[in-house]
């Protein structure tokens, strides 16, 4: 085993993160953050939950395949079909972890199982003897663990060491502890568990009482070596310990913890960014290491300080998490060689082709904008190797809107339809969006349902690229679509179309399940 101060991080974002509402992530999206993980060096990558539909299989088969440089994990519970399901999307790891579940609480018993202590613990040794048989790298978490007896967290933990678990993770499902209760909880089960010696313990921390990262940190005290967490916080409901959060307050208070990751810090806004561009969810201003304002001194005091000596007013410095000082990268003379040499130190790392084909895109982009940051760069490249093939594709836009009492927003739109007609709409609205929208939805011949639109710029000026997130709903089944452009009309327009090429995508899938 490898030193003691060495903690494993164990990102969950691909799994615990995309399963809340907002945070889903499509295939290609899933791919390439898993990708960032590995350049990020995670230790571990929950890729999924490949029970939970054939999607989450095959993202977790994919990433299990093509990503190397960390182990990747599968969630199971603990019944054969979803072991032998995650044994299945593992098999081609590098490193294969299963990670199986059960829940130990007794409200989760009684309620959630009906099953007795001595059920579930019988559950627990049957799924980590039958995932050993797969794999040798086995973790078993204990949901809902730290509202547990732990007299009887002692004992099933106890029992999935000697059945084969080299990892036992103490989840706070709920986000309901406290760092010294966590402690205390930690340094117990180190204490009592049989054979905790040759096992690493493991902490989930969810963030309901805004504790996440310090239950973490006090988890390592009592003795954890693993840490669960995602990127920018992502996770069930207020989300679990933030991962960035978590590395930087080890490294930053080093004398105190003495504590290492494998972490590459430089990789951590990036990161960030990537996967605010997958979701299309942005992190508040003041977000703790990459928010906007995380490291801007605003305040002529600060300021004054800053000038003076760094570290008055800096605990970090910007460059330690990945945050260049000058953006600004590229214009419209830069080359081939300047473009790939930007994306290869943000961490892309393009084939040829897709190098040519964001090239392309730049310079277009570059015609219109006159100085391209780094953020454009990546909604370039997202939309180029992680983005949904377009069946409608829209070929022209044009809008009319006005204020006082002649108002009357007009849109209208020309598109491609994914049997290769031409359709032109015209629709008037409460406003330019409103009748953009409606014009689109009569196109389109189906009637989405609009949950929610929200537009944000993603780099500086007013020459900007703005993105636009549609969630909407159709046919009973919810999806979020974004698009990019410096026109935010024509951004919404493809956040729009996203959407139903999404939907279309699963009609089509449904259609060859029913015929199959
Ligand atoms: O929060 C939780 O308990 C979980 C487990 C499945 C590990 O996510
Ligand atoms: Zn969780």
């Amino acid at each position: 085993m490898a030193s003691d101060n060495r903690v494993y991080v164990f990102d969950t974002s691909l799994r615990d993160g995309e399963q809340a509402p907002g945070f889903s992530m499509d295939p290609r999206g899933k791919r390439r953050l898993a990708h960032q993980l590995a350049e990020l060096g995670v230790d571990v990558i929950e890729a999924g939950f490949p029970s939970a539909s054939p999607d989450d299989f095959q993202a977790v088969f994919g990433i299990a395949t093509e990503v190397r440089g960390a182990s990747i994990a599968g969630l199971a519970r603990a019944t054969k079909g979803d072991i032998e399901a995650c044994a299945r999307a593992v098999e081609k790891a590098e490193r294969p972890r299963i990670h199986t579940f059960i829940s130990t609480s007794p409200l989760h018993r009684l309620h959630k199982l009906n099953m007795d202590k001595g059920q579930v613990l019988a559950a627990a040794v049957a799924a980590v003897e039958l995932a050993r048989r797969y794999v040798d790298d086995v973790e078993f978490s204990a949901e809902d663990a730290i509202r547990t007896e732990p007299e009887y967290l002692v004992e099933i933990f106890s029992a999935a060491i000697a059945a084969g678990a080299r990892t036992l993770n103490v989840p706070d499902t709920v986000g309901y502890s406290t760092p010294d209760e966590v402690r205390e909880l930690f340094a117990r089960l180190k204490r009592e568990v049989r054979g905790a010696e040759n096992v690493i313990f493991s902490c989930h921390c969810h963030n309901d009482l805004g504790l996440a990262v310090a239950n973490s940190l006090a988890a390592l005290e009592g003795g954890a070596r693993q840490v669960e967490c995602t990127v920018n916080g992502i996770g069930e409901r207020a989300g679990n310990a933030a991962l960035e959060e978590l590395v930087m307050a080890l490294r930053t208070r080093y004398e105190r913890y003495g504590l290492v990751t494998g972490i590459d810090t430089t990789k951590i806004y990036p990161t960030s960014r990537l996967l605010q561009n997958i979701t299309g969810q942005q992190v508040q201003r003041n977000k703790a290491i990459v928010g906007d304002n995380a490291f801007a001194h605003e305040s002529g005091i600060h300021q004054h300080g800053m000038l003076k000596h760094r570290q008055t007013y800096e605990i970090m410095n910007p460059e330690d998490v990945g945050l260049s000082k000058s953006e600004l990268v590229l214009g419209k003379h830069s080359g081939r060689h300047a473009l790939k040499d930007r994306l290869t130190r943000m961490g892309y790392r393009l084939e040829d082709a897709e190098t040519d084909r964001v090239f392309t895109a730049f310079k277009a982009l570059a015609d219109k904008k006159k100085e391209i940051y780094d953020a454009d760069l990546e909604a370039i490249v997202l939309g180029i190797t992680g983005g949904v093939t377009s069946s409608y594709i829209l070929k022209s836009l044009s809008i009319q809107s006005a204020t006082g009492e002649t108002r009357m927003p007009t849109a209208s739109v020309r598109l491609a339809t994914p049997d290769g007609r031409e359709v032109c709409e015209a629709a008037v609205g409460d406003g330019p969006v409103d009748a953009l929208f409606r014009a689109l939805s009569r196109a389109i011949g189906a009637e989405i349902t609009l949950k929610s639109f929200h537009i944000r710029s993603i780099s500086f000026g007013s020459d900007a690229q703005g993105q636009a997130t549609v969630e909407a709903e159709w046919n009973g089944q919810e999806h979020v679509g974004r698009g990019t452009s410096t026109d935010i009309l024509e951004a919404s327009a493809l956040a729009y179309l996203d959407v139903a090429n999404r939907l279309l995508k699963v009609r089509a899938r449904e259609a060859l399940a029913a015929a199959a």
